[in-house]
């Protein structure tokens, strides 16, 4: 992997160093990681991983242990089939002070999840899986949930995100790492609530209907290119927030 943007003074040689790269500022920080292809869709037959490459994955797992929280759609943790984020010993510096791995959000409003599967089963209790839901979750799957897993209620018919995030804000998860999918991230966009962006941009054109990385209303953000990589093909491509 290379470091293309900005151009790097004199000889380089290695790796970049990925865990400096992405750092997070300091603050709490919002930052959407997803991958798209070239003309922009972020599924092939319906998943994500045919996008994606070996670079992408050794990105997607600094990212995960840079990370207080992962932040993830019901659809996307139902199609992607999520399990608990599991530590890592590359992770071990990048998390000193804080729980070995970071633990996984959903967000969902219908809570139509598999409360037997091991996202909910297998979670360690420093990182026990969080349902984000709101006041129109059916009840008894609500009281079913709290025994599996963090309920946080953020929001009256749906969640509202910037309440959300304050939530986990406030149990010391500030630096959230969203993962999609699409209607999640549109949401955080159109609430103003999002940092960065982190995109790999994966050789190839998928056309038909697959989303592209927003879906829902009006999100005009502008941003800036802090870093572009590239490896294989993929660009790896780091935006932050222009007003930031
Ligand atoms: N290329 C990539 O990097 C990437 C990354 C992630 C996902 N994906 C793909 O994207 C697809 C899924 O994305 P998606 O946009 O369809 O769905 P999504 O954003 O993952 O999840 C949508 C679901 O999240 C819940 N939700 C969203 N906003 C909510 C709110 N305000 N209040 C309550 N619940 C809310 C709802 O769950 P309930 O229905 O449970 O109420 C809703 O059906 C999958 O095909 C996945 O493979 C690709």
């Amino acid at each position: 992997m290379r470091l293309i943007h900005p151009v790097p003074a004199g000889e380089t040689s290695g790796d970049p160093d990925l865990a400096r790269i992405y750092a997070y500022p300091a603050g709490p920080c919002v930052r959407i990681n997803m991958v798209a292809s070239a003309d922009g869709g972020i599924w092939l037959d319906g998943l994500s991983g045919g996008l994606s490459g070996r670079g992408d994955k050794r990105i997607f797992g600094t990212l995960r242990g840079l990370a207080d929280v992962v932040l993830a759609g019901a659809s996307t943790v139902r199609d992607e089939g999520y399990r608990p984020a599991r530590p890592r010993e590359s992770w071990r510096e990048l998390r000193e002070g804080r729980p070995p791995a970071p633990p996984v959000a959903v967000l969902t409003r219908r809570l139509d999840l598999d409360l037997d599967a091991p996202l909910f089963t297998e979670a360690e209790p420093y990182a026990r899986t969080i349902i984000v839901t709101c006041e129109a979750a059916p009840a008894d799957r609500r009281a079913e949930a709290a025994g599996r897993a963090e309920v946080i209620v953020a929001g009256d018919d749906r969640v509202d995100l910037a309440a959300a995030v304050k939530e986990l804000g406030e149990r010391g998860l500030e630096r959230v790492l969203c993962e999609g999918g699409a209607k999640v991230n549109g949401q955080l966009a159109a609430a103003g609530l999002v940092d960065e962006l982190c995109l790999t941009v994966s050789p190839m054109l998928v056309g038909g209907s697959a989303a592209r990385i927003l879906d829902g209303g009006d999100a005009l953000t502008g941003l800036r290119l802090a870093h572009v990589l590239e490896e294989d093909g993929f660009l790896f491509t780091r935006y932050v927030r222009e007003s930031r």
